[in-house]
């Protein structure tokens, strides 16, 4: 047995094998029938590949606002959260467990970017840990932006936090494994986390204290589920950000976090923005220039010229990053030798070999207890089947996906030469897996 077959523990509950789809927004909706269909559709194939753990990408705590992107999931709603077990059901079949992502976007929210939203919802406000800085609010008077930030008092960051117990003890109750926690993207606990957006003088200026307060919460609520969370540094920040997570503080909040009793932790190395630091790979310029995109994006960035702008920013970004496979995998190591919980390690993976060596199956110490992937899955969404019997992943991190799926369309492959190789691939039956329980031992019974 390889490394990456090998089962793993997380807080208690044993994960059939270290691969995992990292959390992806699905877009699925909320509230009805049709968001569980949409979250079956998307994750009950990966399972049935068999990648051993999903996580449900970014859902979202609050009634209202906190979207990040178009059509998320809430789990506020326990009737709704409780029809889920459907998806919780869907993956458990095919032995594989699932834990969700719960999320707020802060200050990164609908209302802050999104063209139609803040027509249609003019006084929306997003919810922010302070004063918001600088380069923003220069944004919002050129019209860039729209910043209205309401800076939660004290006994609303309490709140908040309970929100993230409540919808936790939800999900468990709909039968979810285990709870992850969207601590990067510019997402609100980011911005707890980070000093470039946190300059509050009460007891959550220690942006942990936050997250200890919601390790509280969802104790209180779920009980013993297994808890993680992404453990930003903001090392890819630009440079005029003088204040950011270092290294070293990250290495200090990933100890401090192991101490209070998460479970597993992702380290990840982002900006302060919501940039390609996350999704490092080439320029998209077929997602672009795809003419049925373009209303799509003008309605999403609010008209032709800021799209424009938005476009512009991706080609500048797409130069500034690398894509090392495993681009978190340094800082991955260094936090591993620090705590005593498994560290899972996402970005840029695409290659069994990589998976492989960080895994520590080639005689390095691991980088890594578990090995996720994120894009693959929209290009390959059976693709736990190849990659279990040593095969690459296909997916070329063009972006083609990403672009248009911020902009509120389906998140899925974009780039025709990948989409003919899975369908070939799929002729072959290739992601048909060998489960040792073949049906000739049913014919014979
Ligand atoms: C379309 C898209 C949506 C994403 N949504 C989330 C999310 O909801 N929560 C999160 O923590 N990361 C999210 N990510 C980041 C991924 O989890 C992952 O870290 C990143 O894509 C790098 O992995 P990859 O190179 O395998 O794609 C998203 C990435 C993409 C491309
Ligand atoms: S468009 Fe396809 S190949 Fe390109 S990054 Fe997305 S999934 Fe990968």
């Amino acid at each position: 047995m390889t490394a990456l077959e090998a089962p793993v523990e997380i807080g208690g509950v044993t994960v059939p094998n270290r691969l995992y789809r990292a959390p992806v927004l699905e877009c699925a909706g909320t509230g009805d029938e049709a968001a569980v269909d949409a979250l079956v559709d998307e994750l009950e194939p990966t399972t049935e590949s068999g990648v051993g753990l999903v996580f449900q990408g970014a859902s979202v705590v609050t009634e209202t606002g906190g979207f990040a992107a178009p059509n998320m999931t809430r789990m506020h709603d326990p009737e709704f959260v409780a029809r889920l077990e459907r998806l919780t059901d869907a993956v458990h079949a095919h032995e594989g467990k699932i834990f969700v992502q719960l999320a707020h976007g802060g200050l990164r929210s609908l209302s802050l970017w999104h063209g139609e939203y803040r027509e249609r919802y003019p006084d929306r406000r997003q919810l922010a840990v302070s004063r918001p800085p600088r380069a923003l609010r220069l944004l919002d008077r050129a019209g860039i932006l729209s910043l209205k930030p309401h800076v939660l008092s004290t006994e609303e960051v309490y709140d908040l936090a309970e929100k993230f117990g409540r919808s936790a003890g939800y999900a468990v109750d709909a039968g979810y494994d285990g709870i992850h926690l969207s601590a990067a993207n510019m997402g609100i606990i980011q911005q707890f986390l980070s000093p470039y957006y946190n300059r509050r003088d009460d007891e959550f200026g220690d942006g942990v204290r936050f997250l200890e307060v919601v390790h509280d919460a969802v104790r209180d609520h779920a009980g013993d589920v297994p808890l993680l969370t992404k453990v930003p540094v903001e090392t890819d920040s630009p440079p005029f950000v003088r204040r950011r997570i270092s290294r070293l503080s990250g290495l200090d909040t990933a100890q401090r976090l192991d101490r209070i009793g998460y479970d597993a932790l992702v380290p990840v190395e982002v900006s302060v923005f919501w940039d390609m630091s996350i999704i490092r790979g080439a320029f998209p310029d077929r997602a672009w220039a795809a003419a049925d995109l373009q209303s799509a994006y003008e309605t999403a960035f609010g008209g032709p010229v800021r799209a424009r702008a938005v476009e512009l920013l991706n080609r500048l970004q797409a130069r500034q990053f690398d894509r090392d496979p495993g681009w978190n995998a340094d800082f991955c190591r260094r936090v591993r030798r620090r705590v005593d919980v498994p560290v899972l390690l996402e970005g840029g993976l695409r290659a069994r070999a990589d998976c492989d060596r960080y895994l520590g199956d080639d005689g390095d110490p691991p980088a890594a207890d578990m090995v996720g992937m994120a894009r693959p899955f929209y290009a390959e969404p059976r693709l736990g089947a190849r990659l279990l019997e040593g095969h690459d992943a296909l997916c070329a991190s063009c972006n083609n996906c990403t672009v248009p799926q911020v902009a509120g369309e389906p998140g899925r492959c974009r780039t025709p030469s990948v989409v003919r190789a899975q369908a070939r691939l799929a002729e072959k039956d290739a992601y048909e897996r060998d489960t040792g329980a073949g049906s000739g031992s049913e014919s014979e019974q």
